[in-house]
C-alpha cells in the first residue's frame, strides 16, 4: 500500500494559503522568530543575516528574530534594533533579499521589559508593568537580573507610540507585515499575567486593565500599517520568565475575544513544546488558544514536519512555525518536498549564521 499519509500530510503543508485577502503564502510553513544575536554593535542587521534569510526565503512566511523598538528594550547583546535610519537600511538589504527568492517576511516587534539589565540601558533599572525581579541570571554574562523599575502611567502613551513607530519603520524596511512580540515573559506578556503586572490603575487590577496595555499596542500598530498586516504572538501558558496565576485563563480569554473583533493577519503561539499541559488551560496552550480564537492561529513548539502537517489536517492550526529545525536545516522546505531526513538541531549551530 503506498503511504498516502504522508503525501496527504505534505500536500496540506505544502501548498498554498491566503493568510489575508492581500496576501498569499507558498505553503503553511513559517519559519519562527529566532534570535541569533548577531547584528552588529549598532544593533543594525548584516550582509550575513541577509544571506541566511534569503537562504530560508521558500518558507511561507518568515517572522524575523525579536527585534527592539527602542533602546530601553534591550536585554540580550546584538540583538537588532528598528528604532533609526541605519537600521531600516540594514533590514531593508534583508527584505530585499528575501523578496528576490520569493519570499514573505514579516518583523518581529520587541521590548523585554523587564528581562534586560542595566549594563544594556546606560546603567538605568529595565523598565516593568511592576517592580517584581526576575529571578536568576542572563544568559552569557551570568549577571543577577535585578528589580525592574514599575512604568509611571505617564509613560506608557510614549511607549505604545514606539510600537506603532517601529511598525512604520519596518514597512519602510520593506517588511510584508509585523509580528507583535506578546509572549515569552517580554514586556506585553508581564502586562498579561499577575504574577509581574500588580498595577491597581487601569493597566491592571480588573480583567479588562490586564488587557488594555496589549490592546493598546495592537490597536496602535494597526493605526499605522492596517490589520491585515499585523500578527501577534501569545503565552497563554505561563512557561519562560513567569509564574502562572489562576486569573491567566480569564485575561487572554478576553484578549482573544478583543483580538477576534480586530482581524489581524494570525495569532501565533509562543512556546518551546506544544506537547506540555497546563492544568489551568484545560490542556495544551495550543489547543487553548483555538477555543478561544476564532482567526488564523499558527502553531509552534517541538513540531516535525509530519506533526505539523497532522495538526494542520486535524484542525488545530492554519499554519506551523517551526523553529530550531530551520536554524539546522535552510533548506528544510526542499527537504520536506523531497522527504529527506533533516539534520538534528544542536545548540553549537547557535554560534554560525549559515
Ligand atoms: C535560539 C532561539 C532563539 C529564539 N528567539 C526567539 C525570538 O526572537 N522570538 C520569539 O518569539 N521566540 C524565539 N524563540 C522561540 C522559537 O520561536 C520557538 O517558539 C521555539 O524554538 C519552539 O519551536 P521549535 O521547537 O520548532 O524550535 C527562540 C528559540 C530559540 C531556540
Amino acid at each position: 500500500m503506498p503511504d498516502t499519509t504522508r503525501e496527504n500530510g505534505d500536500s496540506i503543508l505544502l501548498g498554498r494559503m491566503d493568510l489575508t485577502e492581500n496576501l498569499t503564502l507558498k505553503n503553511r510553513v513559517v519559519m519562527a522568530p529566532l534570535t541569533r544575536c548577531m547584528a552588529d554593535d549598532d544593533l543594525v542587521p548584516t550582509e550575513l543575516m541577509a544571506a541566511y534569510y534569503a537562504r530560508r526565503a521558500d518558507a511561507g512566511l518568515i517572522v524575523s528574530e525579536a527585534t527592539i523598538i527602542r533602546p530601553d528594550g534591550q536585554g540580550y547583546p546584538n540583538t537588532p534594533g528598528i528604532f533609526n535610519a541605519a537600521q531600516v537600511a540594514g533590514w531593508r538589504r534583508v527584505t530585499d533579499r528575501v523578496h528576490g527568492g520569493g519570499g514573505v517576511m514579516f518583523l518581529q516587534l520587541w521590548h523585554v521589559g523587564r528581562v534586560s539589565h542595566p549594563v544594556f540601558l546606560g546603567g538605568e533599572s529595565p523598565v516593568a508593568p511592576s517592580a517584581v525581579a526576575l529571578g536568576g541570571r542572563m544568559p552569557r554574562s551570568d549577571l543577577p537580573y535585578g528589580a525592574p523599575r514599575a512604568l509611571d502611567i505617564d509613560e506608557i502613551p510614549a511607549l505604545v507610540a514606539a510600537y506603532s513607530a517601529a511598525a512604520a519603520n519596518a514597512m519602510s524596511a520593506g517588511f510584508d507585515g509585523v509580528e507583535i512580540h506578546g509572549a515569552n515573559g517580554y514586556l506585553i506578556d508581564q502586562f498579561l499575567h499577575r504574577h509581574t503586572n500588580r498595577r491597581t490603575d487601569g493597566y491592571g487590577g480588573s480583567i479588562e486593565g490586564m488587557v488594555r496595555f496589549a490592546l493598546e499596542v495592537v490597536d496602535g500598530v494597526v493605526d499605522r500599517v492596517g490589520r491585515d498586516r499585523v500578527g501577534i504572538r501569545l503565552s497563554p501558558g505561563a512557561y519562560f520568565n513567569m509564574e502562572p496565576h489562576s486569573d491567566d485563563p480569564a485575561v487572554f480569554g478576553r484578549l482573544l475575544g478583543g483580538l477576534d473583533d480586530r482581524r489581524l493577519a494570525y495569532v501565533h503561539l509562543g512556546i518551546f513544546d506544544d506537547g506540555m499541559t497546563f492544568d489551568y488551560l484545560g490542556g495544551t496552550a495550543g489547543a487553548f488558544l483555538r477555543r478561544h480564537y476564532k482567526g488564523t492561529l499558527v502553531g509552534c513548539g517541538s513540531y516535525t514536519p509530519d506533526r505539523a502537517a497532522r495538526a494542520i489536517a486535524d484542525g488545530a492550526f492554519d499554519l506551523v512555525a517551526i523553529g530550531r529545525p530551520f536554524i539546522a536545516n535552510a533548506d528544510l522546505i526542499a527537504k520536506i518536498e523531497r522527504g529527506e531526513p533533516l539534520v538534528g538541531y544542536d545548540e553549537s549551530m547557535l554560534k554560525r549564521l549559515d
